[in-house]
């Protein structure tokens, strides 16, 4: 078959893999390729068991490989190939010198833009679909524009909204495609090929462009506004849990306010993810880089929150235990960062457990989909930790629960059949606001939510 267009994405993580695969589902007449440096990952692609979980992703995957989508270890004699790249690749907090712990650690995206250079032996459209700085295009041009003879590259910037657990709906019904080019005559030309892919299943309305350092810079907003409401939120919660309000009840009526909205206003441990966290902290690396130093201080409150939300919950579960956790075995529901994914990047729950051991509490971790990440991130730990899949066999023999993650399961969990199990007085802590609060009271369990007043036996008892 001949095939319309020949797109190329460096990158099959979380973002490259999924994308690629719905540009595929959607563009039959095109082929997508998508190259990872590491060749374990482009082998569980090609094969039955992914190397990501995400509702809905087997069944485009199961459409399209082998079809029009293909999964390849070959970066050089895929980047000959394509005349669209998109560059998918990691972009982490830099570790290490200037910016350490802040600043985005480009490393990969520079040595990408080189093998590009180095394997071109035409023209290209480069895009930039991971998250980064402000102005790395500018970067990525420098390197490019080292090209020889003919040979000329335009750079979009075309960052990626969508949200783990729900990319597959994402990426098929978005709220906005967002396509950033230079206000040149190629510039546009290289925005409209873009353009056109996207149009094939994405409502005119909702694709618009920018200028280049518009499209970078909105990512990085998009991110921190959301990261934001969340850190708000759970502000607040910590005032409800002083008072006699309750955060539910708040931020219903906060979010009904229509210039406000009700979207991101659950309180709970705080944000995970592989995003927020880092794309705040590029923000503010920034905001300092260019001297505007109270923007840089205020952006980075919201990860000050976050952290303090986790604090809260920790000495929450240590003061309502009688201030003493060693030996005590702890049941944790739910290790990766939100529902609906194995993934554990920057998860609240990591900093929780780590903490736990630290008091010498046995934790026992249960999640659907996150154990064998979880494995990983813990590796390192002293202590006892063991992971049990199933919630009722997880929970057996505990002093307490604590709910990390929202996965709807546990809001139909048997929690008379759990309370059964546990050793008492038994503690629940709803770390996400999942279950029916006064149901569990009822059955026995001193329940600690988040910015609500704690229902707790054990006060009734010292209170009489
Ligand atoms: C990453 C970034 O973290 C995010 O900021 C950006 O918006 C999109 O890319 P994600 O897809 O979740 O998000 O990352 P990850 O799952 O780690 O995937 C990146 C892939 O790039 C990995 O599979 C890695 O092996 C690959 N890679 C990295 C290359 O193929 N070449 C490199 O030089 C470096
Ligand atoms: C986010 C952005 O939503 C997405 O647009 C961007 O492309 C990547 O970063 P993601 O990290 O996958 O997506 O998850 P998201 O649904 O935004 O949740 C992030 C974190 O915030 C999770 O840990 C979640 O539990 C937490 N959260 C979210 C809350 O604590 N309360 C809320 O009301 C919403």
């Amino acid at each position: 078959m001949k095939f319309q267009k020949k797109i190329l994405c460096i990158g099959a993580g979380y973002v490259g893999g999924p994308s690629m695969a719905m540009i595929a589902y959607k563009c039959p007449d095109y082929k997508v390729t998508v190259v990872d440096i590491n060749d374990e990952r482009i082998n569980r692609w090609n094969s039955n068991e992914l190397p990501i979980y995400e509702p809905g992703l087997d069944k485009i995957i199961k459409k399209t490989r082998g079809k029009n989508l293909f999964f390849s270890k070959d970066i050089e004699k895929q980047i000959k190939e394509n005349d669209i790249i998109f560059v998918s690749v990691n972009t982490p907090t830099k570790t290490f010198g200037t910016g350490a712990g802040m600043a985005a650690d480009l490393q990969y995206w520079e040595k990408t833009a080189r093998q590009i250079l180095e394997n071109s032996q035409s023209s290209k459209i480069v895009i930039e679909k991971s998250t980064l700085p402000v102005k790395t295009a500018a970067a990525m041009e420098k390197i490019l524009m080292l090209a020889k003879g003919k040979v000329k590259f335009d750079v979009l910037s075309n960052p990626e909204f969508l949200a783990e657990g729900t990319a597959v709906k994402d990426l098929e019904n978005p709220d906005r495609v967002l396509i950033g080019s230079h206000e040149t005559k190629s510039g546009w030309r290289a925005r409209q090929t873009l353009v056109e892919i996207y149009a094939r299943w994405v409502p005119q309305e909702k694709i618009i462009t920018s200028n280049i350092w518009s499209a970078e810079l909105s990512k990085l907003v998009a991110n921190a506004f959301l990261a934001q409401r969340v850190s708000s939120i759970n502000s607040i919660s910590a005032l409800c849990e002083k008072t006699d309000a309750d955060i539910s009840e708040v931020a219903k009526a906060v979010g009904m306010d229509s210039r406000v909205g009700s979207k991101f206003l659950n309180a709970g441990i705080g944000f995970g993810g592989s995003c927020f966290k880092k794309d705040i902290l590029n923000l503010v690396y920034l905001c300092s880089y260019y001297g505007l130093q109270e923007v840089a201080d205020y952006w980075e409150s919201v990860v000050k929150i976050n952290e303090y939300q986790q604090d809260r919950f920790i000495n929450n579960i240590l003061g309502s235990m009688f201030n003493t956790l060693a030996g005590k075995k702890i049941c944790i529901l739910g290790f990766a960062f939100k529902a609906n994914t194995g993934d554990t990047r920057e998860s609240p729950a990591i900093y929780i457990t780590r903490k736990l051991l630290s008091e010498h509490a046995e934790v026992i971790i249960s999640d659907p989909q996150a154990l064998k990440n979880a494995a990983i991130d813990l590796e390192d730990v002293k202590g006892s930790v063991k992971y049990v899949q199933d919630p009722y066999r997880a929970a057996s023999g505990c002093h307490a629960i604590a709910i990390l993650t929202d996965w709807d399961l546990y809001r139909k969990l048997d929690f008379r059949k759990i309370f059964k199990l546990m050793v008492k007085p038994a503690f629940l802590f709803d770390g996400r606001n999942v279950i029916d609060h006064k149901k569990c009271f009822n059955i026995g369990f001193n329940v600690y939510p988040i910015g609500k007043p704690a229902l707790s036996h054990l006060n009734i008892i010292q209170n009489d």
